[in-house]
């Protein structure tokens, strides 16, 4: 087995997207694309090991040096303040962090928020710089929910086409930030596999903005 580089990928729509650029460069894995529940694949031929995980947790496999390098959604490292080396915007996974909820909620007037979401780090600090206090409610997924239930006044989530927010009658009441998915590396295989990261890295601007999306 030749000792190649270890890729951690996303799981889910961000994870076909990356194996489509993958393939665009010449790092595809056929197998990977096929249905089915292995998660660990290794390319003969380059000798590469690709792993694929939760999206949330690309950024963790990666600052440990498990996986050298990753791709990963920018909101991921800002939320878990990951310690590795951000080497370029993919272009893809281009969405939106929000503070989100009901129309009519007076949001601008309150000076204290109960806020729900999957991001208490970047909601904390976010709110912290608006001079709003929050109470934070951390959830695993369909935050929409909160706020129609009362479990919070608003929610800070991901907004990519804005349909999960209207069909559950809710609406952006602010931006935070814009976020894509980004190429990542650890920062001791940065030093001890410089010349295939950055070849990679390379051919990944190249390719940027060729329709990816
Ligand atoms: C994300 C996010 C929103 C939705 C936004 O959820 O949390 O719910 O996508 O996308 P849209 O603006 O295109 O509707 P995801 O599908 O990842 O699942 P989750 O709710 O379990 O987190």
């Amino acid at each position: 087995m030749k000792d190649g580089l270890r890729i951690a990928l996303p799981k889910g729509r961000l994870g076909k997207k990356a194996c489509d650029i993958l393939s665009k460069i010449g790092y595809g894995c056929d197998e990977m694309l096929e249905e089915s529940r292995k998660l660990v694949f290794y390319d003969q031929e380059k000798g590469n090991t690709y792993f694929l995980v939760k999206p949330s947790d690309v950024a963790t496999y990666v600052e440990y040096g498990a996986a050298d390098i990753g791709f990963v959604g920018r909101d991921i490292l800002l939320e878990n303040r990951s310690d590795v080396f951000e080497l370029c915007d993919l272009g893809i996974g281009k969405c939106r962090i929000c503070v989100a909820g009901e129309r009519d909620f007076p949001y601008h007037e309150k000076k204290h928020l109960k806020v729900a979401t999957i991001f208490p780090n970047i909601s904390r600090d976010f709110f912290l710089s608006t001079g709003k206090t929050v109470d934070i409610i951390s959830l695993h997924g369909s935050i929409e929910i909160a706020p129609l239930v009362k479990l919070s006044d608003v929610i800070v989530d991901i907004v990519e086409t804005g349909a999960t927010l209207k069909e559950n009658n809710l609406t952006v009441l602010e931006e935070i930030f814009a976020i894509s998915a980004r190429y990542i590396a650890n920062k001791v295989s940065y030093t001890y596999k410089n010349r295939e990261i950055c070849k990679i890295h390379e051919l990944l601007e190249k390719v940027r903005g060729e329709g990816n999306d």
